[in-house]
């Protein structure tokens, strides 16, 4: 019998196994290869239609899941918020239900609110991937990012992930720690005490607020931006104290006993938590980083579209 998904959503880290992300990655192996393939489409999902509904501006996530679903032959409608009836009013449900009744058969859905993709999954008839709800999960690029962890380092297990930044707004914080946890990872947060979650600790993650000692802990610096536009109080004095603190530039990296890889989940705030040379750095793997969003998407895309049949 084939494998398949333990789960019809893709809501967060928290609702999959380790078994469903080891069927994610050998999966994403697969689409890997064909989208490094002149022709870089399969007809796998032909009869199905996609609605990419975002409520929240994205420039990774939104692209690479429309790239996902074309290459996998979907038909694909994408929906914003900002141009959409729900500026007159309509709410969440009422807004779905009648792109559902149009047909769709899939929603791939962005959302300020934590919860917004458990509370469509469970009040709709719909299969519904999470592509990132305010603070609380984004679930492939935890995928992504450990994916390339694999493909950079060989397995995940065993590694020492630091992730460094605004731990307390990230999604992608909280979907990385799950995610790699469940892989066997070392996972430590570092960050100004204000931006790290005072209970964070019973997740099981090491709490660092010096960069230097935490870069000196990691086979792998994960790089948050400051998530100003989900902050409405000040948590430190300025930009420029906490790229003084928590910036990472060239010299630190090259300084370090050991060479150890870079990430960012972008967007990047160049000069504030990174520099450009880091960046741009041969220890980067950023943009590994978006191209194994595609074929992630695909594979997440794929084994919940089985789930249908
Ligand atoms: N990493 C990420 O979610 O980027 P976007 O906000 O551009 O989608």
């Amino acid at each position: 019998m084939e494998e398949s998904l333990s789960v019809n959503h893709l809501l967060g880290i928290k609702e999959i196994s380790q078994t469903d992300i080891q069927l994610i990655f050998k999966t994403a192996d697969n689409f890997k290869t064909v989208i490094n393939r002149p022709i870089k489409r399969v007809p796998t999902l032909r009869d199905i239609t996609i609605a990419n509904i975002f409520f929240e501006n994205s420039t990774r996530t939104r692209i690479s899941f429309e790239l996902a679903e074309k290459r996998l032959s979907a038909d694909v409608v994408n929906f914003s918020s900002s141009s959409s009836s729900v500026t007159k009013g309509e709410t969440l449900i009422d807004t779905v239900n009648n792109i559902l009744a149009m047909k769709v058969d899939m929603v791939v859905m962005r959302h300020p609110a934590p919860g917004a993709a458990i509370f469509l999954a469970q009040n709709t008839n719909t299969q519904v991937i999470n592509a990132g709800d305010g603070t609380h999960e984004h679930p492939t690029q935890a995928l992504l990012d450990a994916y390339s962890i694999r493909e950079k380092l060989g397995e995940v297990k065993g590694k020492k992930v630091a992730i460094i930044g605004d731990i307390m707004h990230s999604r992608v914080a909280l979907s990385n720690i799950l995610c790699l946890q469940k892989l066997g990872a070392d996972v430590m947060v570092c960050g100004p005490a204000t931006l790290i979650p005072k209970h964070i600790k019973h997740l099981g993650v090491e709490v660092e607020y010096n960069l230097q000692k935490a870069l000196e802990w990691c086979d792998v610096a994960n790089m948050l931006r400051i998530q100003l536009e989900r902050q409405n109080t000040k948590y430190f004095p300025s930009l420029r104290e906490y790229t003084m603190q928590y910036g990472l530039n060239r010299k630190t990296l090259e300084g370090l006993s050991k060479k150890i890889t870079i990430m960012h989940p972008g967007p990047i705030n160049r000069g504030v938590e990174i520099t450009s040379e880091v960046a741009d750095h041969s220890q980067s793997i950023i943009l590994d980083q978006v191209e194994n969003g595609v074929a992630i998407r695909m594979a997440v895309l794929y084994l919940l579209a089985m789930k249908r049949a």
